[in-house]
């Protein structure tokens, strides 16, 4: 690999992991044109309850939401981490925005395109909301507003469940290091469960999340030259209660060898042999609590959907000597 300096990183990262025992690929390769519009279909699929689960939480206590990010009704900016198109959070800031509290929105991701749909979608809805929309990674933007108004930061749709415990850590960790005291976070969260209704989430009948899985190879062929076969591969989901993880894997069918034509390098595969492809947490009120508490936040508000399948929890920054004396349980809303 080190012959071929123009790799960008992502593909350097699955070139490594696909080198280690057991293989693996970053779960960030999904997300190309193809696995995007994938991931969309996932989100309406009958059984992938996340999304649905999400949107009833905001569509209707979004005004508990909304005392905790302004009590004294101060204005506010609320940051969204991989807003996407916006979409999700639409809603939220009309139900905002009719009440005439003063807010304005800063939606952060990686596609231009994605925010460009947004910018158009936030403008015909909501003309009057002042939006500013940052391209590129979370963090390198990053500005403290003015007159002192509280930072109020959105990181959704379960997508803290794609980072391994210690990194997800480490990456809350970050966002704190960005926020003054008394600022807030608001994160969806996807609870631990019955283990079938999870299985289901991730192993549709429809087939829909095995394309999502199967394209990785397809995404590897076309930009690393690669000779997957897709159908000598299946997708495999399991879950485990005793660490309340979804993992996702894909199958080698056969005893195959995999070329690339850009980097001088051969994959062997065993028949039965597996690629980790993505793991998706899921939690319980504690692991929430502790979550929080290691990364230098107080949980204040815990709010889940009717059937209790996930959660939006709301956390404040405090003071990082106040962690050490924080109650267990003793902030749970
Ligand atoms: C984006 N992320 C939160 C999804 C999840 O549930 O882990 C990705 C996904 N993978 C398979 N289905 C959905």
């Amino acid at each position: 690999m080190s012959n071929s300096p123009l790799l960008d990183e992502l593909s350097l990262r699955a070139l490594t992991g696909l080198r280690q025992t057991p293989k693996r690929l970053p779960s960030m390769y999904f997300y190309d044109d193809e696995g995007s519009r994938l991931f969309q279909r996932i989100m309406c699929l009958p059984g992938y309850y996340l999304t649905e689960a999400e949107r009833e939480i905001l569509a209707h206590q979004w005004p508990k939401l909304l005392d905790a990010f302004t009590p004294d009704g101060r204005p506010f900016e609320l940051i969204e981490l991989g807003s996407g198109d916006g979409s999700k959070t639409l809603e939220l800031c009309a139900a905002f925005d009719k009440t005439g509290v003063d807010f304005s929105y800063v939606p952060v991701d990686i596609s231009p395109h994605a925010l460009g749909s947004l910018l158009r979608a936030f403008d015909q809805r909501l003309p009057g909301l002042r939006v500013q929309a940052r391209t590129g990674d979370y963090f390198s933007g990053w500005r403290q507003p003015g007159n002192g108004q509280r930072q109020i930061v959105m990181f959704m749709g379960s997508n803290l469940g794609n980072m391994p415990l210690d990194e997800a850590r480490a990456f809350l960790n970050q966002i704190r290091s960005h926020m003054q005291e008394g600022d807030g976070l608001l994160l969806g969260l996807d609870l631990m469960k019955n283990p079938h209704t999870l299985l289901a989430a991730y192993n549709d009948p429809e087939g829909v999340t095995a394309a999502f899985n199967l394209n990785l190879l397809r995404r590897l062929n076309r930009e690393l030259g690669m000779n997957f076969k897709l159908d000598r591969f299946s997708h495999y989901a399991c879950y485990s209660p005793l660490d309340g993880t979804a993992r996702s894997f894909l199958v080698s069918l056969d005893k195959q060898t995999v070329r690339s034509t850009r980097v001088d390098l051969q994959f062997q595969f065993e028949p039965g042999e597996t690629i980790y492809t993505e793991q998706s947490q899921k939690y319980s009120p504690a692991m929430i609590r502790q979550l929080a508490q290691d990364s230098g936040f107080a949980p204040k508000l815990h709010l889940q959907d009717g059937q209790g399948r996930y959660c939006v929890s709301f956390w404040q920054a405090i003071k990082p000597e106040m962690v050490r004396h924080m109650v267990p349980n003793a902030s749970q809303a």
